[in-house]
């Protein structure tokens, strides 16, 4: 893994930009700060990585953690979201197929209508749904909304949906309302739907009617969250959708290898594959909360099944509402 000119000018670029939010004031997440500034110079050298990886990434405190990505810097989510959406168009691993999968089985079983993804980054989940229903000869319209705090997401979805003009209409709003999606549904149109906006997720089950959405999924998203908001997803999932699809990493030291390697000369990524896997909870806990979940309280019925990748180091939980 030879470290090229370009790769370390990026890293200096990266420490730079980092240092910059250490005197913001606004920032109040220093220790996220100051711990992608010791990765982004541990990655400088294969030897000081490696270092990095085995005797410092274990003591790293995954509750204040923070990807470079998740700090107002949109040039660097840019560069992460397209090798993100490179690395999820491979076939191998098949970084997003179980998801992908579930979704096909899901759309093909319930006839459903509306979908809405949290976090939906670039839709390239969207894109391998559209094109599997494409090449199946799927007729049944449907809406597809992508909901992103990011500006920068909106122009990359877009390109990444490119080449689908013949299945797909796309429209953009700044915030989606109920109003919206009734007049979406009322549109007579053999094409599917695809919706970019940017609501702030933590209201949405203020604004939207019960069960306004037949499949509400989230991909990559959910580790990015606060204890707080991932209680306050979870209230809201229920809430907003019948069905509710989780896709995430699970953490694994094993599974830190390959995209440590795979990622090596694309340092934004490196970090957003390694530090959401640091973020990530153990299969562990991640049984624990179905069996949580089996509790019911005051969520009503649901069947939860939970899934395990090796492949991929994720998971998969979907979740639907009974009645
Ligand atoms: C790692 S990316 C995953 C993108 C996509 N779901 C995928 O699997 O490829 C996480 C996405 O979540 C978005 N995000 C993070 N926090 C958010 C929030 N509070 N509200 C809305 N979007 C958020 C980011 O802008 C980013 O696009």
């Amino acid at each position: 893994m030879p470290v090229s000119i370009d790769r370390k000018s990026t890293m200096d670029d990266i420490i730079e930009d980092l240092d910059s939010l250490l005197s913001d004031e606004t920032i109040s997440n220093k220790y996220a700060i100051q711990e992608n500034q010791i990765f982004f110079r541990a990655a400088r050298s294969v030897i000081t990585y490696t270092h990095w990886l085995f005797l410092r990434a274990p003591k790293i405190a995954p509750g204040g953690l923070l990807e470079l990505t998740d700090f107002p810097l949109p040039d660097w989510l840019r560069e992460m979201h397209e090798g993100l959406i490179e690395i999820e168009r491979r076939k191998f691993p098949g970084l997003i197929k179980p998801l992908v999968d579930g979704i096909v089985e899901f759309i093909q079983q319930k006839n459903p209508r509306l979908l809405v993804n949290l976090g939906c980054g670039g839709m390239e989940a969207e894109r391998q749904v559209i094109e599997r229903l494409k090449e199946s000869g799927y007729q049944k319209r449907l809406i597809f909304i992508g909901v992103d705090n990011s500006l920068v997401v909106k122009d990359i979805a877009r390109a990444n949906l490119r080449g689908l003009e013949d299945v797909i209409d796309i429209y953009e709003v700044e915030e989606l309302t109920q109003d919206f999606l009734y007049r979406l549904l009322a549109i007579d149109n053999a094409k599917h739907a695809v919706v970019l906006c940017q609501n702030d997720i933590f209201e949405m089950d203020q604004y939207f009617e019960g069960r306004s959405f037949d499949l509400l999924f989230y991909s990559m998203f959910r580790h990015h969250l606060s204890d707080s908001q991932k209680a306050h997803l979870d209230r809201a999932a229920s809430h907003l959708a019948k069905s509710v699809m989780e896709y995430d990493n699970y953490k694994s030291w094993v599974h830190l290898i390959p995209p440590s390697i795979a990622n090596w000369r694309k340092p934004p990524l490196l970090n957003g594959a390694v530090f959401s896997r640091l973020r990530a909870p153990t299969r562990q806990e991640l049984t624990g909360r179905k069996e949580g979940r089996k509790e019911g309280r005051k969520e009503g019925r649901a069947t939860t099944c939970l899934q395990f990748f090796k492949k991929t180091g994720t998971y998969l939980i979907k979740r639907t509402l009974e009645g």
